[in-house]
């Protein structure tokens, strides 16, 4: 086994009409604490430093494999500085540069939607974003992952709403085509920064991946950050060494066959719901309660999947439908059940030579219905108190599969339900905590409740 050698040792990103060189890069440094302490752009403001408020918003362009700037909205609170390496970034400041304003802004002055103006930086993004992007969907879901705590969101919403009709001026467009110019001219090879009691390691291939993974197991994996960037920012963690999967060719790919669709475990949410939605669309409305727009765009399914969180969102619903893993290490891949992969609380089936790298789920084909229904006590950018997936199967056996997250330590399938179709037979299967969100009680009744209207065919699909 060899560990490449001659990688680069700093990461190179568009900026302000600039390509920017840093090579003081550390494990720690999140984009925000760049912006604002060294870039000096305060026009990103610091909220909650935990990914919750939307205040540090801004945009990131990456080329994809055609080489067209794919945009992403993030929190720069939370969002590691070296994943700017290759990146096109865009602050709010980035927008009124030639002086004038951006039409998202000029749409946004007269509607009255400002009173402090803490928030307004972060929303002006999330409102270009949702004119950039394209995407399908409501104003209120483009705007779920920020908040204002003095004005009302009615403005807001209608500002995004005219933002989704708005054309891209010429101006942005021209700078788009700048971008892409000056990153398609950038070589694609992976970079490690070593500096005292750091390490920042970018594998470009799986194999060089695998390769540190073996040499360094005791280094942090980390995907999409949205649950490291939270170990620095609150627990104050001071990780000495970091492996980076999302410039990893094979680990950001999806292929779909005739039987499976393979998602590459550092693909954000944001694309695996955009690849799987046409496939079953009543997953839409569970992809747009999961985080909101930033959340989706930089967390990965691995990273959802790989935390072993009893109330991630992704594995109940990937139980349902009968996918698997492929997890390899340097010397073997193998294949398991999604839900052989959960072993108790903190504790998955991986060993620390190995990573997960994609998640295979089966077409549509054999499944009839499928209902997701999220209980929480916000409807957006909140955590589940219970997720409970549930899919019925034209043939074969089990006709269904009934899986829940907040119920258990693990994500789980409810076995017994199942086999007996009585929703009562939930309390054998489980033994839910009680904790701030809801107590045992609640988990139960409310999951009694979905099973016996899923069951009757009451539910609504989605
Ligand atoms: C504001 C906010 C809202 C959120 N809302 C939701 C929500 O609605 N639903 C929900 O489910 N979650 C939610 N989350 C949690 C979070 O977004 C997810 O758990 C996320 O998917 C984690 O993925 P990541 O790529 O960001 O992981 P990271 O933070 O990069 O990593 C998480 C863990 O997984 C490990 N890991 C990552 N990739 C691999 C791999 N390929 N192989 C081996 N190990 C790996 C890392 O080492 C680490 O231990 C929210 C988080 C925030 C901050
Ligand atoms: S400061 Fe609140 S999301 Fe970043
Ligand atoms: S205007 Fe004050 S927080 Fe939104």
């Amino acid at each position: 086994m060899e560990i490449q050698q001659d990688l680069r040792s700093h990461i190179r990103f568009y900026f302000e009409g600039q390509l920017r060189i840093l090579s003081d890069v550390r494990t720690t440094d999140m984009l925000m604490r760049w912006l604002r302490s060294e870039a000096m752009r305060t026009g990103t403001k610091e909220g909650c430093n935990e990914g919750d408020c939307g205040a540090c918003t801004c945009i990131v362009g990456h080329l994809n494999e055609s080489g067209v700037i794919q945009f992403r909205l993030i929190n720069t609170c939370i969002y590691p500085l070296s994943y700017l390496d290759g990146a096109w970034l865009i602050s709010v400041e980035t927008l009124s540069s030639c002086g004038s304003l951006a039409s998202v802004q000029s749409e946004m002055l007269p509607l009255n939607l400002s009173q402090c103006g803490f928030c307004t930086p972060g929303f002006v993004m999330a409102v270009l974003y949702a004119q950039i992007s394209q995407k399908d969907q409501t104003s209120e879901e483009a705007l779920a992952g920020n908040l204002c705590r003095c004005t009302g969101y009615g403005g807001l919403i209608e500002a995004a709403r005219r933002a989704q009709s708005l054309p891209i001026e010429p101006a942005f467009t021209a700078e788009i085509q700048k971008a892409e110019k000056i990153l398609r001219d950038l070589p694609a090879d992976g970079f490690s920064i070593v500096a005292e009691g750091s390490r920042v390691d970018a594998p470009k291939s799986l194999k060089h991946l695998l390769d540190l993974r073996n040499s360094f197991p005791s280094a942090t994996i980390v995907s999409g950050a949205t649950d490291f960037g939270l170990w620095v920012t609150k627990k104050l963690d001071r990780p000495e060494h970091i492996i980076l999967t999302k410039f990893c060719i094979e680990l950001t790919s999806i292929s779909s066959g005739p039987d499976v669709i393979e998602t590459g475990a550092a693909v954000s949410i944001e694309d695996f719901g955009d690849s799987l939605i046409p496939e079953y669309p009543e997953l839409r409305e569970w992809f747009h309660r999961f985080g909101g727009p930033q959340v989706r765009c930089s967390g990965t399914l691995g990273g959802n999947i790989a935390n072993g969180s009893p109330i991630g969102d992704s594995s109940p619903v990937l139980i349902a439908l009968g996918a698997s893993l492929k997890i390899r290490s340097y010397r073997a891949e193998r294949f398991i059940p999604i839900e052989d992969f959960f072993i108790e609380y903190g504790k998955q089936d991986l060993r620390p030579d190995e990573v997960l790298v994609s998640v295979l789920v089966p077409r549509r084909k054999n499944i009839k219905r499928l209902v997701v229904e999220k209980i929480s006590k916000r409807h957006d950018q909140d955590i589940s108190i219970v997720l409970a997936a549930m899919a019925e199967f034209s043939s074969g056996a089990p006709r269904y599969r009934l899986a829940f997250g907040g119920m258990a330590a693990t994500p789980m399938l409810a076995k017994r339900t199942m086999e007996s179709l009585d929703p009562n037979d939930l309390a054998h299967d489980f033994s839910p905590l009680s904790d701030h969100r809801a107590d045992a009680w609640y988990r139960l009744s409310v999951s009694k409740n979905l099973v016996h209207d899923f069951l009757s065919g009451s539910a609504s699909d989605g």
